[in-house]
């Protein structure tokens, strides 16, 4: 399809090379855990990304069912599928952006800390095809614990040599999508036009929702404050709780995903990006990853926005909400 867009310029009365100056490359994206709970409505919601020409599904099971019910959708997106750990390396090769979905998700009753032991191994084998496949690649990692599983993904990345804190993402745009939502709720109005930071981690109280820089401003009182910002940080469990022992949050997963996505790729194209929060390397805070609002550019990260300004409550919230993630991201560096 890029070589479409390419004659169609060209019938326009472009030299080929002025095509390819013109027309910005179209993207490769890579989903890993494609065929699961989240990769499958997160595949679906990339399909209609005009950026998006070239899609590639992998899994470990059924990937060819869901690559070819998604290539009957009708956008210019080609669709691949592959198969297996053997299949890992060729599924991420190329790639300028990949979504690691793969792993468990909770059941009732755990954390998401409990996750470690059996998302880490996954997490290193993408991130170790990734290095030697796609070295250059923005990583966007949703699978759980993001607080934990990041520094370690940094590790690996280090290791082969190839780690730029400007292009491996903890996905936390759900959080923010929450607290736009609930907040939105709250004051009867779309979440759309709900503005507010959400910082830290995700998990418990390292999601930090700056209630004090929302626009529209929150003006409640204390009690009702702190309920919604505990809302936002349990919103998972309340999913975990509603499913019944059938998993967590898949659908409004995809749904944060895409949007964090769409803006990654409107950076490598060049284009101005929205903000989004993602839980990065940081020395903002001593603990050495820590979310922000950041915008995007060609190289991933162009800027960090920093912390916002806090209320007493939130200064307060920021230090547990440090040491909470200190411990989890040793973890994760030790264990590589
Ligand atoms: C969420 O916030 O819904 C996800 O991190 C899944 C989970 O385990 O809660």
């Amino acid at each position: 399809s890029s070589l479409l867009a390419s004659r169609h310029i060209c019938w326009a009365g472009l030299s080929p090379l002025a095509c390819r100056l013109q027309v910005r490359r179209n993207f490769k994206v890579s989903v890993v855990g494609a065929a699961g709970g989240i990769g499958q409505p997160l595949s679906l919601l990339l399909m209609y990304n005009s950026m998006i020409t070239e899609l590639v599904l992998h899994d470990l099971v059924n990937v060819k069912g869901v690559s070819a019910d998604l290539s009957h959708v009708s956008t210019a997106t080609d669709v691949k599928g592959f198969q297996g750990p053997e299949q890992l390396e060729k599924a991420v090769r190329g790639a300028d952006l990949v979504i690691i979905t793969a792993g468990m998700g909770r059941g009732p009753g755990m954390t998401r800390e409990q996750l470690f032991e059996i998302n880490a191994k996954i997490i290193i084998q993408t991130v170790n095809a990734i290095a030697k496949n796609s070295a250059h690649a923005l990583i966007a990692i949703v699978t759980n614990p993001i607080n934990t599983l990041v520094p370690m993904a940094a590790e690996v990345l280090k290791r082969n040599q190839v780690f730029d804190p400007n292009r491996l993402f903890g996905v936390t745009t759900l959080d923010c999508v929450r607290a736009e939502r609930f907040i939105g709720n709250y004051f009867n109005i779309d979440p759309k036009e709900v503005k507010v930071p959400v910082i830290g981690g995700h998990s418990g109280i390292t999601i930090m929702p700056i209630l004090s820089q929302c626009k529209p401003a929150v003006n409640a009182d204390e009690e009702c404050i702190a309920a919604l910002v505990q809302r936002i940080q349990m919103a998972g469990d309340e999913i975990v709780l509603a499913k019944e022992g059938k998993g967590s949050a898949t659908l409004s997963i995809a749904y944060a995903t895409n949007r964090f996505a769409d803006a990654l790729l409107k950076g490598l194209k060049g284009d101005k990006t929205p903000i989004e929060s993602a839980y990065v390397q940081s020395d903002l805070t001593e603990a050495c990853f820590f979310a922000t609002p950041l915008s995007f550019g060609p190289k991933g990260i162009e800027e960090n926005h920093g912390i916002p300004e806090l209320n007493d409550v939130e200064k307060l919230a920021l230090e547990s909400a440090v040491s909470d993630l200190k411990k989890s991201i040793e973890k994760g560096i030790s264990y590589v």
